[in-house]
């Protein structure tokens, strides 16, 4: 299927109802669309999308409230801290700040994602991994805990928007899971697919067909064997809230957030770069590759510096976000 980008005046006639009609889903459009750089923006970007109305909340739950797990599920939390990644040099984001400002297309545009995770079922869970390798599967998320070696690290996160966040993840390296299919010698990409459940995720329903859902990312091979590639359950030592990912996420911190991929229930190994979603929505803006640096402005902003999430500190952005000692030689040419 081709999707192309539309140019605010090629916009069909329900995103241009008019706004005492569909008020709430123009909204989100407007928000969703703004981000996209397709419309003449009335909401700020990181200066802060506002909460949209009207869609189905999770009130009763706080927003830093993990889904439950099954009892049969060894108790993993909190995992040992890797000394590798012991701290973040800057002071760690507060749980409820990291909670209730996260981006999550499938739900909302607002940042306030938590409030319209409700419907979503993140257990039983399996991620199917296959294309080139000689030990396809599908692992269920029970078993992972029972077998994978769990670990803490201490991130820095920087969102392509500016907003950063310093929180501690729980999980394992990816290239542990990667080595489990067995990849062929010409596996030279890793492709990565989120759940495609319109029925549990309202602005994934409401946007069908103007978007390319599900939502995909993409590493090469060095990337997803590097080291710092890193799959996470669990947030400051529990299993992933929803609006977090759950129940199951990618970690890529020397990258700009959009590749960290959340819930993911696919992962192939392909011998070609794999289409990902904001690649293929807007290919000027975000590139493949996407990785954390301050000399290469966003079109419509700079990247120069960043903010923190819950106390708004300013801080200069830094190459690979500061990682350069594990990744920089990847990309030397
Ligand atoms: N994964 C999916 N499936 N859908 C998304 O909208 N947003 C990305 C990324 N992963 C996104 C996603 C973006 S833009 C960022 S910055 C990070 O998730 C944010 O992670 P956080 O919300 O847990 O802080």
């Amino acid at each position: 299927m081709n999707y192309f980008v539309r140019r605010p005046w090629d916009l069909p006639q329900r995103l241009v109802t008019p706004e005492d009609v569909y008020r709430q889903r123009k909204l989100h459009r407007r928000e969703f669309l703004t981000w996209l750089g397709l419309a003449t923006g009335v909401v700020g970007l990181s200066t802060g999308c506002s909460d949209s109305g009207g869609e189905k909340t999770s009130s009763q739950s706080p927003a830093t409230s993990s889904p439950e797990v099954p009892e049969s599920v060894p108790n993993i939390y909190p995992a040992a801290r890797n000394p590798n990644f012991k701290d973040y040099g800057r002071a760690e984001t507060e749980p409820e700040d990291a909670a209730r400002y996260t981006n999550f297309y499938e739900f909302s545009t607002s940042k306030s994602t938590y409030k319209f995770v409700a419907n979503f079922k993140p257990t039983p869970w399996a991620i199917e991994i296959g294309g080139l390798c000689d030990r396809p599967g599908k692992f269920d998320l029970d078993d992972l805990h029972k077998q994978m070696s769990f670990e803490e690290r201490a991130c820095r996160h920087r969102c392509v928007e500016t907003w950063a966040m310093c929180v501690p993840w729980t999980g394992f390296p990816l290239r542990d899971l990667l080595k489990r299919v067995e990849p062929k010698a010409e596996a030279k990409y890793v492709g990565f697919t989120t759940f495609d459940r319109p029925d549990e995720a309202t602005n994934m329903a409401r946007t069908q067909g103007d978007f390319p859902w599900p939502y995909t990312e993409g590493l090469t091979i060095a990337e997803a064997t590097n080291e710092l590639a890193f799959i996470a359950t669990g947030i400051y030592g529990k299993p992933l809230p929803k609006q977090h990912g759950a129940p199951i996420r990618l970690v890529l911190p020397w990258k700009y957030g959009f590749k960290s991929i959340k819930s993911i229930v696919q992962i192939t190994l392909t011998d070609k770069p794999p289409a990902t979603f904001w690649n293929t929505v807007n290919p000027a803006e975000y590139d493949f590759e996407a990785n954390v640096n301050p000399t290469i402005s966003h079109p419509r902003w700079s990247q120069r510096t960043e903010w923190m999430l819950g106390t708004r500190e300013r801080h200069d952005t830094v190459i690979y976000n500061g990682y350069g000692e594990y990744v920089a030689s990847m990309y030397k040419s």
